[in-house]
């Protein structure tokens, strides 16, 4: 069984030669991104594993297709950027990690909210520069504030209840409502108006989809209290950035940290550092003492890289014996309209 990897970074290779030693696979590790134009890359795997940046239109999953290819193993939850329809007719099945440590993100979650509120890395680049000056770096108790969670899945349970043991009032919305955070009385389920209307800090948890695209707009900022605080370590499509823009110019906007960023695939996960940046919107964002950035790194925990890789491999392994991977793992069109 060959698998081709794509957007392969150190620390993929890291864990998942490691976790190969069990499975014995033939993996071939690429840098480049998958897409239509690098899709060739792939002839003579059996399949291909890809991360979130990764182009997975109909155009490419043709090409995987002629080129033998029979599963897409998605080393992520996220599965917004493939065209679940065009592999459906293909016939290749799509698989994904869920919950490979929603612990990494809630916590990281909750880092940004942090390092933003009590502006901790405008502090460290500071004292890097002996300027021990606190003016401009007061920020707020979070013990006694409203936080806003948007989507209570496994991800925004956990955030929801670790903002609870800061001494938060929270309140939640979902389409699906989950029992055990119903029981716990700092909790309480919203509607989407009300999670704005009374939320100081205002955290997304859903996954991207055409019914979340762009679910922070005009509309939803102008219902926000004034001076709210915005995290989004889902995608970044949950938030028009242009509005999200006028937001903080505006000062309706207190703060935004962000870990994802819609136009995030011709940026994050390279270094840029000797090139002029060509996305103005994202210049614009970085102009801004309070918005923090961070290159779609919630995820990056030891724990959760070793349960990606082994739940990657198993999910390969179940295809290779039954030519079938577990229903929990496997994200196609009608599990995405249940
Ligand atoms: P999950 O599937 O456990 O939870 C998602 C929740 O969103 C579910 O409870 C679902 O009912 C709810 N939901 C879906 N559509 C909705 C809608 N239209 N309105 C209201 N609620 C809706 O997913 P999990 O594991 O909590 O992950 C959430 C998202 O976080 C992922 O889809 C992914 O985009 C993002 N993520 C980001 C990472 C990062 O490194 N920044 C890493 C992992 C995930």
């Amino acid at each position: 069984m060959k698998i081709v990897f794509f957007d392969t970074h150190q620390f993929d290779k890291n864990a998942f030669l490691k976790t190969n030693e069990q499975f014995g696979f033939n993996i071939d590790f690429q840098e480049a991104r998958l897409n239509n134009n690098t899709a060739q890359l792939a002839v003579g795997a059996d399949v291909v594993c890809c991360f979130v940046n990764d182009k997975i239109d109909e155009d490419c999953i043709n090409k995987l297709k002629s080129s033998g290819v029979k599963l897409i193993a998605l080393r992520c939850a996220g599965f917004n950027n493939v065209n679940l329809a065009a592999a459906q007719k293909a016939g290749i099945t799509v698989c994904i990690v869920p919950g490979y440590s929603p612990y990494a993100v809630a916590e990281f979650a909750v880092g940004l909210l942090l390092s933003l509120n009590r502006k901790i890395p405008r502090a460290y680049s500071r004292v890097r520069e002996l300027n021990f000056s606190l003016d401009g770096l007061v920020g707020f108790d979070l013990h006694g504030k409203t936080v806003g969670v948007l989507g209570t899945g496994k991800i925004g349970k956990i955030f929801a209840q670790i903002m609870v043991s800061f001494g938060c009032k929270v309140l939640v919305y979902d389409q699906r409502e989950d029992e055990d955070l119903k029981k716990i009385s700092a909790i309480k389920y919203v509607d989407t108006k009300k999670l704005c209307e009374e939320s100081d800090i205002i955290s997304l948890h859903v996954p991207l989809t055409p019914k979340t695209y762009h679910v922070i707009n005009d509309e939803m900022i102008s219902m926000m209290k004034d001076g709210v605080y915005i995290i989004n370590t889902g995608r970044g499509a949950l938030i028009d950035a242009k509005a999200l823009i006028e937001g903080l110019k505006t000062k309706k906007i207190g703060g935004a940290a962000l870990d994802v960023y819609e136009e995030e695939e011709n940026v994050f996960f390279q270094n840029l550092s000797d090139r002029i940046l060509e996305d103005d919107t994202l210049a614009r964002l970085l102009t801004f003492p309070n918005v923090l950035v961070t290159s779609h790194q919630a995820f990056l925990t030891q724990e959760a890289l070793q349960n990606i890789a082994r739940t990657t491999l198993e999910s390969v392994d179940e295809f290779t014996k039954t030519g079938l991977v577990a229903s929990s793992k496997v994200v196609s069109v009608e599990s995405c309209l249940r």
